[in-house]
């Protein structure tokens, strides 16, 4: 309870259990701190429940992103296509591969790429696309398999929020030619820091692999395990360390044993919000398009959707932030779903972008709002945040 007997909810909240918590304790007494045989536990049943080939962790998804591009050859004189409303990093990555970001706008249905807008962008450079499977929503992956395969292009699907996401059936992480993950503390699974490279191919995994751990042909691991662990290996990349550590490893593998019941409860709560503001038109809930699957990393609404356009974006976004203000003062922790990339300063400036470039992107940066939703929220706090939600807003 906050000090004037309300409820504090904050925007998400990590619920570890008591085995899990533990489970660092086995790295820490065996000794084997760095990547070793509880990252390669957690590498396998991340594979069985994804349905990936391969799975490779890493400390972070922004190292998934980067290892993916290096290993697909990207570099100076490319250009990689990245939708304009994502995380940072989605970004950031094709810069350090020394390569050009070309932003696309999105579809401000699902806040996802649109396709259309991606196949607009399209140079003779264009090396890669990047779709983003944005709060537990997968990208219209067949939209963007058919561009990438006229033109083709790599894909390296951004599933950091894509854990439970699904296509038919299909898990996030498996269309493209990698995938990767992250398991950054407001993700529904959580190494603290921590990600995945997922993959279908065996000699791309392969080169992820090396790439991670300085370009080393044999994992430290195998070397322990093999006939003469006393040998060095040889190293045929310039590799990185983007090694995960065991303890990582150990408790990322531990909440792989209720992933089924994490995105169960994520869902039961969001299907519980869908409900209980169906009736108000101020407030767009999360679309989830026929045949896919919702893994809600979080829980994105569009403020006053049928009241945005470039006119009134300005008023509809200071609306929005005296109602963010009013539930913060209520105990109730809200965010912006994301950012427009092409609205921050490094990428406004380097590139000479205006908000108005991508006008869906610019909506949802303005006009998004994520409530809070986090597995081991408890009825009461939902039922705080329902109440108060319903309550309304004040105009700007
Ligand atoms: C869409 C997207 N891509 C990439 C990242 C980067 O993940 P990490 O913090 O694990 O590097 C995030 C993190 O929130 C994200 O939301």
């Amino acid at each position: 309870m906050s000090e004037a007997g309300k409820l504090n909810v904050p925007i998400a909240r990590t619920a570890l259990e008591k085995n899990e918590i533990e489970s660092v304790l086995g790295p820490l007494s065996s000794g084997w701190l760095v990547q070793g045989p509880k990252v390669r536990e957690f590498e396998e049943k991340w594979s069985a429940f994804t349905g990936a080939a391969h799975s490779i962790a890493v400390t972070s998804c922004t190292s998934a992103l980067h290892l993916s591009l290096v290993a697909l050859g990207i570099g100076p004189g490319d250009e990689v296509i990245v939708p304009a409303f994502t995380w940072i990093s989605t970004a950031n990555v094709v810069e350090h591969c020394g390569a050009k970001p070309v932003f696309c706008d999105i579809d401000l249905e699902t806040f996802n790429i649109d396709a259309k807008a991606a196949a607009a962008v399209v140079t003779d450079r264009t090396k890669a696309i990047i779709p983003v499977h944005l709060f537990g929503l997968c990208a219209d992956m067949d939209a963007v398999a058919a561009l990438a395969k006229t033109h083709g292009l790599a894909v390296v699907e951004d599933a950091a929020c894509g854990f439970g996401a699904r296509i038919g059936g299909r898990h996030a992480g498996t269309f493209g030619d990698t995938g990767c993950f992250s398991f950054h503390p407001r993700k529904a699974i959580t190494t603290g820091e921590g990600g995945m490279v997922t993959c279908a191919d065996e000699a791309l995994a392969a080169r992820v692999r090396r790439l991670r751990d300085h370009g080393a042909v044999m994992t430290d691991l195998q070397r322990h395990l093999g006939a003469r662990p006393y040998l060095l290996a040889d190293h045929v990349d310039a590799g990185f360390n983007q090694r995960m550590t065991d303890i990582q490893g150990a408790l990322g593998s531990a909440q792989m044993d209720r992933a089924g019941a994490i995105i169960a409860e994520r869902q039961r709560l969001a299907a519980r919000f869908d409900e209980a503001f169906a009736d108000l038109d101020w407030l767009r809930t999360p679309v989830t398009p026929e045949g896919y699957e919702h893994g809600y990393q979080s829980y994105p609404c569009l403020f006053r959707p049928e009241a945005i356009s470039l006119e009134t974006v300005a008023r509809v976004n200071a609306a929005r932030n005296l109602w963010m203000d009013t539930l913060q003062k209520a105990g109730i922790s809200t965010r912006p779903a994301t950012h427009a990339v092409h609205m921050l300063s490094f990428y406004a400036d380097t590139y000479g972008l205006k908000p108005q470039d991508f006008p869906n992107a610019l909506f949802a940066n303005d006009c998004s709002i994520s409530l809070p939703l986090f597995h081991g929220m408890s009825e009461a706090e939902q039922d705080y945040v329902i109440e108060t939600v319903r309550k309304g807003y004040a105009p700007a």
